[in-house]
């Protein structure tokens, strides 16, 4: 296999899968991309999107490298690899600079010396990584509201700018990972915006709009306003919760729950009871734990992660994606909780897809393709590490070998018990089905 030029890689490492997607650019035009293959393998070793079993998520991520080299013809050396991170922070900081007493054109020097002020401000632990830094917004003297200051004039230019950043380690792991399969790190990019990316329209992000995406082990969030990114967080609930409740509470296998979960809604289970284990169900119970789980979901952790606790600053409402966004009646169990308009994303609104590939939960994929063309189009738009940190030319980083490779979850949010979320059925709910 020989490499090809000018493609575009995107490797997804989620808790469910691996997504590797490739796409080629158009002959005419840089921006314009076609998804030419995606290639896919089950994660194995990752947990809660995090890695614990480095040896195991290595040749998992090899299994979809291969997977997309076999169905594009090429081999796969580099990629932009979008990963999740529990911790997730966000620090907002305000720059300003001074372009002299007369008015004059901004230039690209001076947009770097005030991303630099900005960045002066803030003092990042040494166990963490600023993996993105984002400008929010820029004033020209005194005048919010400017998207891009490059050649506009003025004497006085200031900014807000946001910088996002998670455990250092988790972010060495995916390196390291990826690069032991074979494939090199041309950038990282936390997975929700990968997701917020593959999802929104730019009127949505210029609107308001909150991006949520429920993959199997986490649910990851991005809040736009004025069309950047104003927030972003994970919590760590996701689909398998779903699958693990049914498997609990009605004493069956993971893998019959997860195929009941899937089943549900559609024909698969009839009103007398007949899942597709050849058991006898209550539809009536299995409906009751999933919406008990997504009122927990959503109820409690989304909406106390939404700025001021007001979901009406995103009149865009909600956006949903990951693979759990393919449950029927998921958009209209949301809009009764959140009282805004819902809508499930599809990978189909930006590129075409390859038969089999184009549910939700690829969404993140097509993010990640469009994260590299958002930065090239826009060099401030997304602004890497300033040190590097993580591509091993500061010097590599290799876990000892008795440091856990994952993180414990001590802190983290505390999941509910069966015995109060069996007790929570909402009147809404009810009405629902
Ligand atoms: N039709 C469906 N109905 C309900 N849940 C689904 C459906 N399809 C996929 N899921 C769930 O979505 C989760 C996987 O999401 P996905 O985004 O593909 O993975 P990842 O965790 O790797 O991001 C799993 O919990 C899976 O059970
Ligand atoms: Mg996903």
């Amino acid at each position: 296999m020989f490499k090809k030029p000018d493609t575009l890689v995107g490797l997804g490492v989620g808790t469910t899968k691996i997504a590797v997607i490739v796409a080629e650019r158009d002959l005419r035009s840089r921006e314009a991309v076609h998804i030419v293959g995606i290639g896919s393998a089950p994660s194995q070793g990752i947990r809660k999107g995090l890695i614990v079993n480095l040896d195991q998520a290595v040749r998992s991520v090899r299994s979809a490298v291969r997977d997309a080299e076999n169905i594009v013809g090429f081999r796969l050396d580099q990629a932009v690899v979008s990963f999740n991170a529990v911790d997730i922070g966000s620090v907002m900081s305000p720059g300003m600079i001074s372009l002299g007493g007369v008015p004059r054109p901004i230039e690209a020097d001076d947009i770097e010396r005030l991303i630099d002020t900005a960045r002066s401000g803030i003092s990042i632990p040494s166990n963490r990584i600023s993996l993105h830094t984002i400008p929010i917004r820029y004033s020209i003297d005194g005048n919010f509201g400017i998207d891009d200051p490059l050649g506009m004039t003025g004497t006085r230019l200031e900014m807000d700018l946001q910088t996002v950043t998670i455990p250092m380690q988790y972010a060495h792991n995916v390196v390291n990972c990826v690069r032991a399969a074979g494939v090199e790190v041309d950038g990282l990019v936390i997975k929700p915006l990968a997701a917020a990316l593959g999802a929104l329209t730019e009127d949505e992000m210029r609107a308001g709009v909150i991006s949520i995406s429920i993959g199997g082990g986490v649910t990851g969030l991005t809040f736009y306003k004025d069309g950047c990114p104003v927030k972003i967080g994970v919590i760590p609930i996701g689909g398998d919760h779903i699958t693990n409740d049914l498997a609990r509470v009605l004493g069956l296998s993971i893998k019959k729950a997860e195929e009941l979960k899937k089943r549900v809604f559609s024909a698969g289970i009839d009103d007398s009871g007949r899942a597709p284990s050849g058991n006898t169900v209550d539809r009536a119970k299995v409906l009751e734990i999933i919406q008990c789980r997504l009122e927990e979901l959503f109820g409690d952790n989304v909406l106390s992660m939404v700025p001021d606790r007001d979901p009406d600053q995103f009149p865009a409402g909600v956006v949903l994606s990951g693979g759990v966004a393919n449950m029927p009646e998921i958009d209209v169990l949301l809009a009764s909780i959140f009282k805004t308009s819902v809508r499930v994303a599809d990978p189909r609104d930006y590129y075409q897809m390859p038969p089999g590939r184009s549910d939700s939960s690829y969404v993140g994929a097509i993010g990640t393709i469009r994260y590299i063309l958002s930065k090239e189009r826009s060099p401030y738009k997304f602004i890497d590490p300033p040190d590097l940190q993580w591509n091993g030319r500061g010097g590599g980083y290799v876990p000892e070998e008795d440091e856990p490779v994952g993180p414990t979850f001590g802190g983290g949010k505390k999941e509910s018990t069966m015995g109060n979320f069996i007790g929570k059925i909402k009147k809404a709910f009810e009405e629902l089905f």
